[in-house]
């Protein structure tokens, strides 16, 4: 539950674990045994009450997250028992649900690969990852693309893609040496920027000479406006996230923004939610890429409900590698 509204950062503290009876599902619902919880950014803009989809969240209300999950009971028409099934349960281990759309249940249905990766790669996740890298910043083969937060859930995914879309050089910037050389060796960047030590714009100009044809950001603030100075003619800018804590630290703001104009770049925004009827398309892409070898996912994962404070914490620590889960069922898969 809800324990407390955070003011700057997340506290263990402002979450409370209670034990209740399972619930009955009544006419119209079904019981989910969840399996995985998601983990993300945007559930501390939930617990903030800053979200701009849903209203705030109040103390002692159960916390909103994502999760995937085994139907056990139904009395939905639509829903069996042993059915699987993705959508917002809340960070409980049992959780009734009507299928109502602000749940956005939906069955999941391959099974060739882990249930948790309906959370990650081929989840909301992964489907921004393709859809906005192909559909936004769309990708041939040769272009210089800088991807920022690239050994996150979105960031790993990102670098692969645009690999095999043919980008070259395929560039990811990161908070650690680890993360960086994990990335070079595993998630397809030909060279990673540790931003916490190294120089942005001198390594830029060491790797890509010519210029920037894609930027795919995360993070926004004067990463974005290093990276703007260097965007080609024609760029593309794909705004997926900032991060406010990194914007707050930058008190010039974006002073490069001239640059679209001039050399004819655009910039543009992804929202996921827009995209609900693309994403068939990014999973059979994503399956595809997944079952040839040709691209890997990326976990980090944490065991037990009671992981979930620390699991969310350790985002806002620069801690996790991949998409940060936690496992609720031990005995999932
Ligand atoms: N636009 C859309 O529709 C859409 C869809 C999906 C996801 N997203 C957004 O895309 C971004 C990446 O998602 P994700 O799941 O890949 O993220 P993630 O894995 O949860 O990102 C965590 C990483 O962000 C960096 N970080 C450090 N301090 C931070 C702070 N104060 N605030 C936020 N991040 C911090 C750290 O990496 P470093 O050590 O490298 O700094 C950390 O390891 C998220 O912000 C998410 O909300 C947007």
């Amino acid at each position: 539950l809800v324990a407390a509204r955070p003011e700057g950062k997340v506290r263990e503290s402002d979450f409370l674990f209670v034990d209740s009876p399972i619930p009955e599902p009544r006419q119209g619902e079904f019981l989910v045994k969840v399996m995985f919880l998601s983990v993300a950014p945007v559930l501390r803009r939930h617990l903030m009450g800053k979200s701009e989809n849903l209203p705030p969240l109040n103390t002692g209300e159960v916390m909103r997250g994502r999760g995937v999950g085994r139907v056990i009971v139904s009395h939905h028409p639509e829903f069996a028992q042993g059915d699987i099934v993705q959508g917002k349960f809340g960070w409980q281990e049992y959780a009734i649900s009507a299928a109502s759309p602000e749940d956005m249940v939906h069955k999941v249905l391959q099974r060739k690969l882990p249930f948790s990766t309906s959370l990650g790669v081929l989840g909301p996740t992964g489907f921004a990852s393709y859809l906005a890298l192909n559909d936004i910043g769309q990708p041939r083969p040769g272009d210089a693309i800088v991807v920022s937060r690239a050994s996150s859930g979105v960031g790993s995914n990102v670098g692969q893609i645009a690999r095999i879309l043919g980008c070259s050089p395929v560039l990811g910037i990161a908070g650690s040496r680890r993360k960086c050389r994990f990335m070079v060796e595993n998630l397809g960047y030909d060279a990673a920027i540790n931003y916490r030590q190294e120089d942005l714009g001198r390594r830029l100009d060491e790797l890509c000479p010519d210029g920037v044809d894609i930027y795919f950001d995360n993070v926004g603030g004067q990463t974005l406006d290093t990276v703007l100075a260097r965007i080609k003619p024609r760029g593309r800018i794909i705004l997926c996230e900032r991060m406010s804590d990194r914007d707050r630290e930058d008190p010039r703001g974006i002073r490069n923004y001239g640059v679209i104009g001039n050399r004819q770049a655009r910039m543009e925004g992804f929202n996921i939610y827009q995209h609900e009827s693309d994403f068939h398309r990014a999973e059979a892409q994503l399956t595809e890429w997944l079952s040839s070898g040709k691209m890997r996912y990326l976990e980090d994962r944490l065991e037990g409900i009671e992981m979930m404070p620390k699991a969310l914490l350790r985002l806002f620590q620069g801690k996790n590698l991949g998409k940060q889960l936690v496992r609720v069922d031990p005995e999932a898969e």
